[in-house]
């Protein structure tokens, strides 16, 4: 069956929400993420359901091969639990071949949120370990169409949200971020046109779930996504086709993307491109529990880079804990670190490895308690909000606009 056709997203139902297959215990698509019974998001279910690879330990030593470097804290701790043909990225990388990174933003809030930075964070160092040029796409269009959003507010959050994304310490030598009322024309809607061409009604309903009564901005999307997955539309960096059309792409992104990577990945051998590679995430959680992902339109479940001390504090102090009701019964008992959202953000943004463990195996057989383990976890967001609060500060009007403009980047490799 030609990826395109994997059905693993849910269909919608008349009310506009979403409604899980018969039999499905869990939603992950690129508007909802949950479990039906509340409980986990099953990480092996998804890669079977999708039918994506499972990464390795194999894997992650010949990335520390190949770039020199320590592999990435996510890697060690497989939050980048999956990914497809990513071990063809490495070959061709290995035998000289050039390949370029692709990720964006849906601008849907006014900054944006810690699960956020879980995909612009590992494609910096992506991007410093393989010394690849990158482009990020802000989808304003998508967050107009989708959300109750003014099409003026949509460009706007945008811009807003390119600071954040520059803030993570992207080299301007090497990114070019675009937002898609401004670039998309020329090659890269050449493409999008090609891309609809292969693609069906039907198979876009199978795998984004959209129902007669959505309006075709929805239909008419997808193509816009998969646009920048092709070298060819970015004329200004990769040169014209016969220069470009083998170069390949890697997509970092969290796995709630896939459903448009199989659509891409559909098309491109018809279109005489490589299928874009894919490195894939699983969800940073929300406050309340690793049932749902951190959403910016649940704004209860999130912590955002712009929050000041004292929110984050609060929200941390307020966050599901796996820690029994009194000291007392912690110290006798222990806590279920399984659950324990401060255990699961300690294990993202900790980078100490054997800090964690102790951290964990304290917890877990009750020598510390619940409070000891959110301050240790509160000093560490505080410090990282705060370096990237002064860092959004220091990027300038001047700076996005260079950033954004289509413009050649003579040393983007190497
Ligand atoms: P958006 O804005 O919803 O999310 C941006 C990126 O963040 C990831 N993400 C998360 N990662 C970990 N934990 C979370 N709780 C969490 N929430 C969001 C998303 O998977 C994404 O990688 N349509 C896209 C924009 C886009 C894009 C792309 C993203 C366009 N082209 C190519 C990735 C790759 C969107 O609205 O993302
Ligand atoms: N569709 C994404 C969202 O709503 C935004 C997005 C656009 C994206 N292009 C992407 C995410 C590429 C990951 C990779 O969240």
């Amino acid at each position: 069956m030609p990826e395109g056709e994997v059905v693993a997203s849910p269909t919608r139902d008349d009310g506009g929400g979403m409604e899980e297959e018969a039999g499905a215990s869990q939603v992950v698509t690129p508007w909802e993420v949950g479990s039906k019974d509340g409980g986990k998001i099953n990480y092996d279910k998804l890669i079977v359901d999708f039918g994506c690879t499972k990464m390795d330990a194999d894997t992650v030593s010949r990335i520390e091969r190949l770039t020199g470097r320590p592999a990435h804290p996510f890697l060690r701790r497989n939050v980048f639990f999956a990914h497809r043909d990513f071990d063809k990225i490495l070959d061709s990388y290995e035998k000289g071949e050039k390949f370029y990174l692709y990720t964006g933003r849906g601008p849907s809030s006014e900054s944006l949120h810690l699960g956020h930075l879980v995909p612009f964070m590992f494609t910096k160092y992506l991007q410093d370990a393989f010394k690849v040029p990158l482009v990020i796409q802000l989808t304003d269009d998508e967050k107009f169409m989708w959300k109750d959003l003014k099409l003026d507010e949509a460009r706007r959050l945008a811009r807003e949200n390119a600071k954040d994304i520059i803030a993570c310490g992207f080299d301007v030598s090497r990114t070019f971020i675009f937002s898609d009322f401004e670039y998309v024309g020329g090659e890269f809607y050449r493409n999008m046109v090609r891309i609809a061409k292969c693609v069906t009604l039907n198979q876009v309903r199978g795998i984004f779930g959209f129902v007669g009564e959505d309006h075709i901005g929805k239909v008419m999307f997808p193509p816009i996504q998969a646009a920048p997955s092709f070298p060819t539309s970015f004329p200004h960096l990769f040169g014209d086709a016969n220069q470009s059309k083998n170069i390949r792409c890697l997509i970092p992104c969290a796995i709630d993307q896939d459903p448009y990577f199989r659509m891409t990945r559909d098309a491109a051998p018809r279109l005489g491109f490589h299928k874009p590679a894919l490195i894939e995430s699983s969800f940073f959680p929300a406050l309340q529990g690793e049932s749902g992902k951190m959403s910016a339109s649940d704004p209860n479940s999130a912590i955002y880079v712009s929050d000041n001390p004292k929110q984050i504090k609060d929200k941390i102090n307020k966050s599901f804990s796996g820690g029994r009701d009194t000291a007392e019964e912690q110290r006798k008992f222990g806590a279920n670190i399984e659950v324990d959202i401060a255990v699961k953000y300690l294990g993202f943004f900790l980078d100490d490895d054997k800090e964690l463990a102790r951290i964990k195996e304290e917890y877990r057989t009750g020598k510390l308690l619940t409070g000891e383990v959110k301050k240790i976890l509160i000093d560490v967001l505080v410090a990282m909000v705060e370096r990237h609060r002064r860092a959004r500060a220091a990027v300038t009007e001047e700076m996005i606009d260079v950033f954004m403009a289509p413009r050649p980047l003579p040393h983007m490799f190497g």
